[in-house]
């Protein structure tokens, strides 16, 4: 059996839709089972027969991390060793998402890191998860850490979203062109995590997946409007300028690594994916936000 932590997440919410499409069957918790409390986590698993631990859970504001210093770490590092704890006393196998502000983004532009690279973050958040991959490896023999980024789904606040709301507000829109990355749609990765459990893999390790191919926040932008006024997610007479601005014209609370590509060599090889382009993708959820029109009209509204 399955235990999803963190489904009520962007991530965590695909990967349960998956689980019930593929009739596997599951537990699943979010904030309820506090993963900082290991009680809890006894107290949820007591009696349950556990085989795989997918964990979404997280403390994933990346900006508020850095005044929020104690929380990060309290849910990114205790609370993913407290799973990490709770797997090794049960052999439990455990499946855990990590991010690409691991690393630094100082690498050159044309090498994708690969797992096997220095790690250097630069901000609270890249460091809570960096220390949450460290627990997890102090206690698991085995483990899968899936590095991920600019991850967006139907839940949840994501870069997606936003853009569509600012398209409808604005005339014009001023995005970051000197950050480099790959948009990941959530329901990529979800089918990326089932494949390991479906393999009933035991190639453990660290891994990268994101969606294939490199963009600036920019070009993400431009794409996200030319494709969202063709599927007619924004008014035939409403035109809005999207305008490229350097990172330091935009000041946030917390750095970002000014370019986080991911190799996925390592994990297109060892569980035989095909993974989509980012373009591809984004086509395939703004379709399907066109269907969900009604419940997302509300997200886009937030
Ligand atoms: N979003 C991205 O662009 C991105 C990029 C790279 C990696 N990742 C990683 O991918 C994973 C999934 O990200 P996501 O964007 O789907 O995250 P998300 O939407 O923020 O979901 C995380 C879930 O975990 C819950 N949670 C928080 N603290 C918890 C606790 N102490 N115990 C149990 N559950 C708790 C959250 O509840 P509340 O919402 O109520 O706090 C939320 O439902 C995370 O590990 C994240 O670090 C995300």
């Amino acid at each position: 059996m399955i235990w999803l932590i963190g489904n009520k997440g962007m991530l965590g919410n695909d990967v349960e839709k998956l689980l019930k499409e593929r009739e596997l069957t599951y537990w699943s918790s979010d904030k309820e089972v506090d993963i900082s409390d290991y009680k809890a986590l006894e107290k949820f698993g007591k009696d349950k027969k556990i085989k795989w631990i997918i964990n979404c859970s997280g403390y994933t504001k990346v900006d508020k991390a850095e005044e929020e210093i104690d929380e990060a770490f309290r849910i990114n590092k205790e609370g993913v060793r407290n799973i990490a704890l709770f797997s090794a006393e049960r052999q439990i196998r455990l499946i855990h998402i990590s991010a690409d502000y691991v690393f630094d983004g100082r690498q050159e532009r044309t090498a994708a890191y690969s797992e096997d690279d220095k790690t250097n973050p630069i901000n609270i958040y890249g460091k809570s998860k960096l220390a949450g991959e460290e627990e997890i490896k102090k206690i698991l023999g085995e483990y899968f850490i899936i590095r991920t980024a600019w991850l967006y789904g139907l839940q949840g606040k994501n870069f997606v979203y936003t853009m569509l709301r600012l398209f409808k507000e604005r005339d014009v829109v001023k995005v970051v062109e000197d950050q480099w990355g790959s948009p990941t749609y959530t329901v990529d990765l979800a089918g990326a995590i089932l494949k390991i459990i479906e393999d009933d893999s035991v190639s453990c390790g660290i891994y990268h997946f994101t969606n294939e191919g490199m963009i600036s926040w920019y070009e993400f932008a431009r794409t996200i409007y030319k494709k969202a006024k063709r599927l007619g997610l924004i008014e035939d007479n409403k035109k809005v300028e999207t305008q490229p601005i350097k990172t330091e014209d935009y000041p946030t609370a917390a750095r970002r690594p000014e370019y986080s590509v991911l190799s996925k060599k390592k994990i297109k090889k060892e569980f035989i994916l095909k993974i989509r382009n980012w373009d591809e993708a984004l086509e395939n959820f703004l379709i399907s936000l066109r269907e969900n029109r009604e419940g997302i009209e509300s997200r886009v509204e937030k």
